[in-house]
């Protein structure tokens, strides 16, 4: 086989890929810049497939790297993932313990790929409780991966949206904050998230019509968009969906369309 055809064939299969990507996804005129999902539905995945719910766990991880491919190419520029509520450690210490681990894999597996990718991984919430070696790996990923910038990823694990205003308001008073200095966009820099812009766009798998304490203070005007799909289900296909019904709504921030 001659050398030079099998580069030919490839190069001109990519572009046919992406020529027929670009048809079926075509550019969005307005695609939201920050998009945060609650990845809910992982245990009804697997229980409907008579499997045990870690299972769903880690078909949800999977999924995951399809959505940052498709992020990438859909002019996403922040993703937010709810990957554990503070009011998980309620679940049974088998899911738990089995959520930790899947983290610690996904960190061992991924983090190369996701770096060569330009991929910058940020973490809110509270590490605190998280096991050290755990703690650790994710602090090391955040260092290595800062400079990059194709794709922040920002995991919320071990976060809790009333839990961050808490630990906002605590920091305030511990930095003698004069209470006729409190504004909006000060306690906006004391949360996990300061200087990220709000979430445009809320995905919300699995048919739930709740936040879940999820950016209960950046959403304040975030879009919604919920959907039946489970999570481990949900691709390329609905997410430009999404996307799409994002990029058509109407934002108006509580003023009106033609003052
Ligand atoms: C979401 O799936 C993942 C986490 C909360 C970690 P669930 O585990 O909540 O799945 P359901 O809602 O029970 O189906
Ligand atoms: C929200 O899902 C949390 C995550 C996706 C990590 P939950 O399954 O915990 O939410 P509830 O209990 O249905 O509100
Ligand atoms: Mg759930």
């Amino acid at each position: 086989m001659a050398t030079q055809d099998t580069v030919e064939d490839t190069v001109e299969a990519a572009e046919t890929a992406e020529q027929s990507s670009e048809a079926k996804y075509p550019p969005l005129e307005n695609p939201p810049y920050h998009v945060g999902i609650i990845m809910d539905g992982n245990g009804r995945w697997a229980k409907e497939r008579g499997k045990h719910r870690l299972e769903g766990h880690k078909a949800g991880t999977e999924n995951l790297r399809r959505i940052l491919e498709a992020s990438v190419e859909f002019g996403v520029k922040m993703l937010t993932i709810y990957a554990f509520s503070t009011e998980n450690w309620k679940r049974p210490p088998m899911e738990v313990q089995g959520l930790m681990r899947i983290l610690e894999n996904v960190i061992d597996r991924e983090l190369m790929d996701l770096h060569k990718n330009g991929v910058q991984l940020r973490h809110i919430g509270q590490l605190d409780r998280i096991d050290p070696s755990l703690r650790q790996k994710v602090l090391d990923a955040i260092e290595l991966t800062k400079n990059n910038d194709r794709l922040i990823l920002n995991v919320a694990f071990n976060y809790g949206g009333r839990a961050e205003i808490v630990h906002a308001v605590r920091r305030m008073i511990e930095d003698n904050v004069r209470p006729e200095d409190v504004s909006e966009e000060l306690l906006s820099q004391y949360m996990y998230t300061a200087g990220s812009p709000d979430p445009d766009l809320i995905i919300r798998t699995s048919g739930e019509f709740r936040t879940s304490n999820f950016l209960i203070w950046q959403a304040a005007y975030a879009e919604y968009y919920i959907t039946e799909t489970y999570w481990p289900d949900f691709g390329k296909d609905e997410y430009y969906q999404a996307l799409r019904a994002f990029s058509q709504r109407e934002r108006r921030f509580g003023g009106v369309k033609n003052p």
